[in-house]
């Protein structure tokens, strides 16, 4: 029988497009490093103890102390100085909860400034910000016309239909790794399960699915982003996205309704309100949203059970502890690390007082370590009966639209880990994801053994 992979269809690309999306860019960590190697001295300065900004805190995985210290001292606090200019933190489980519960003081907006850390570039004209509209940084009503474009995509009963896929390609994936040798777990089971799954929802071009992934690191590393010398190849991958995504939307135009992402969104009302740079930004938010974050709890689960033993024994003597084992896992990684929300009006929060024009940085890693929900919150508990309560997908009318996708790969892969009674162990280098909105793992070198 033909596997999954190989018996998608692929849909034809023109040559010409294929050649221009191949001549790519680097890898967004590779210019980055290239681009600090070549200027010493120019890596971010953060003198503010509290500035949980500075990336170098989550490459060497030392950031939990911190945020310790400050919820410690209260749920909200105001950073004066950063690379990003100042900004509030808040850094309480409850608090985050009841900023994101009002979203017309705490807007969401990308004109007041978007949903990460970075400081609008309010002195580069608007046609070249590369600020891509999409309805993650859009407030009401707008946000709610284009978030109902999608969401019918990310229903229970699509997701019973992507199920069968989904774990015929996770047993595939797991079938083929290496026996008896050190491997990379991220190149070789959390990048092609999460790129593939998302090929499949937009019927992407299967042999040019890898695009994906590297679109998505240059989308979705605020370090980056703010270096401005980086602009043009930034610009330059952009414009490469935008070219493919173009020619796919020609192509789906053309060929009527059919249920992938792509096709809904041309063909649902709230599109003839879209216009193209609208749908580009409604493209890489789908792309960005759903493969940075799956992908980095693939990874986390396989790092935290080898770090947390007898969690690992837990799992692999009950199966049925899987879905709670999920959101647990969910919670510990905390894919993204933070969203962005600014002052609408000046307020009042949590005894403080912010002004119009401020930002709020909702700090999700930190609530999902706050002691005042989750008991021993350092620790991975897959038992841990209200591990639900977990904020990494945010809260309020911005939930994560694809959550159930999300918890729907995670939790075949830890089904189809168990049926196979795999176990991984980490036996080699670690690195992790040096950026302060991702979190995450750029290698995990692991050796897998059965139980
Ligand atoms: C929004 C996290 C997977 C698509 C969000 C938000 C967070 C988040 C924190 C913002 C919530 C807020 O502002 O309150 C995650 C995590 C994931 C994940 C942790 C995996 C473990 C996915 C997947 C997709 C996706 C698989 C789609 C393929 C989106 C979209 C939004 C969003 C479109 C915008 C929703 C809106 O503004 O209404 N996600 N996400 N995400 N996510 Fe996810």
């Amino acid at each position: 029988m033909a596997s999954a992979a190989q018996s998608r269809a692929p849909t034809p690309v023109p040559e010409a497009a294929r050649a221009r999306s191949w001549a790519r860019s680097p890898s967004a960590h590779e210019a980055l490093e290239a681009h600090y190697a070549a200027n010493p001295g120019t890596r971010p300065n953060h003198p503010h103890p509290w500035d949980t900004s500075r990336s170098d805190i989550y490459a060497e995985n030392r950031w939990e102390p911190i945020f310790k210290e400050m919820r410690a001292e209260g749920p909200l606090h105001y950073i004066p100085e950063s690379p990003y200019g100042p900004y509030w933190s808040v850094v309480g489980h409850k608090a985050i909860q009841h900023t994101e519960a009002l979203p017309e003081i705490f807007s969401s907006s990308w004109e007041y400034g978007g949903i990460t850390i970075l400081e609008r570039l309010a002195d580069v004209p608007l046609e070249e910000r590369m600020e891509l509209p999409m309805f993650i940084a859009m407030d009401r009503p707008k946000h709610t016309g284009q978030r109902k474009t999608v969401a019918p995509a990310f229903t229970p009963a699509e997701m019973k239909r992507l199920e069968g896929e989904i774990r015929q390609r996770t047993g595939e994936c797991l079938d083929a790794l290496p026996r008896g040798e050190t491997f990379d777990w991220v190149n070789t089971v959390s990048i092609p399960l999460t790129t593939g799954m998302l090929a499949i929802l937009f019927d992407f071009p299967w042999e040019d699915r890898d695009l994906l992934t590297h679109w998505s690191d240059w989308s979705g590393d605020t370090e980056l982003a703010s270096v401005r010398a980086l602009d043009d190849v930034r610009r330059g991958m952009l414009r490469e996205m935008a070219a493919y995504f173009q020619m796919l939307w020609a192509e789906r135009a053309q060929r009527g309704e059919a249920p992938d992402l792509i096709s809904r969104m041309i063909h649902s009302p709230a599109m003839n309100q879209m216009d193209p740079q609208e749908f580009m930004g409604n493209l890489v938010l789908l792309i960005v949203g759903g493969n940075d974050t799956t992908r980095n709890t693939m990874s986390g689960i396989v790092h935290a059970l080898d770090r947390f033993p007898d969690q690992r024994k837990l799992f692999e003597e009950n199966a049925e502890l899987i879905p709670n084992a999920v959101q647990e896992c969910i919670r510990y990684q905390t894919p993204l690390k933070h969203m962005r929300r600014t002052c609408t009006q000046d307020t009042e929060l949590f005894g403080q007082n912010i002004a119009e024009g401020d930002k709020v940085i909702l700090w999700y890693n930190s609530a999902n370590r706050d002691e005042s929900v989750f008991e021993n919150a350092e620790k991975l508990d897959i038992t841990r009966e209200n591990a639900r309560r977990h904020i990494a997908f945010g809260y309020g009318i911005h939930r994560c639209v694809g959550a159930r996708l999300a918890e729907l790969q995670l939790r075949v892969l830890m089904e189809e880990m168990h049926k196979r009674r795999l176990r991984v162990d980490v036996t080699g280098d670690v690195q992790r994801v040096r950026a302060n909105f991702v979190e995450g793992f750029r290698k995990l070198e692991v050796e897998v053994t059965r139980f």
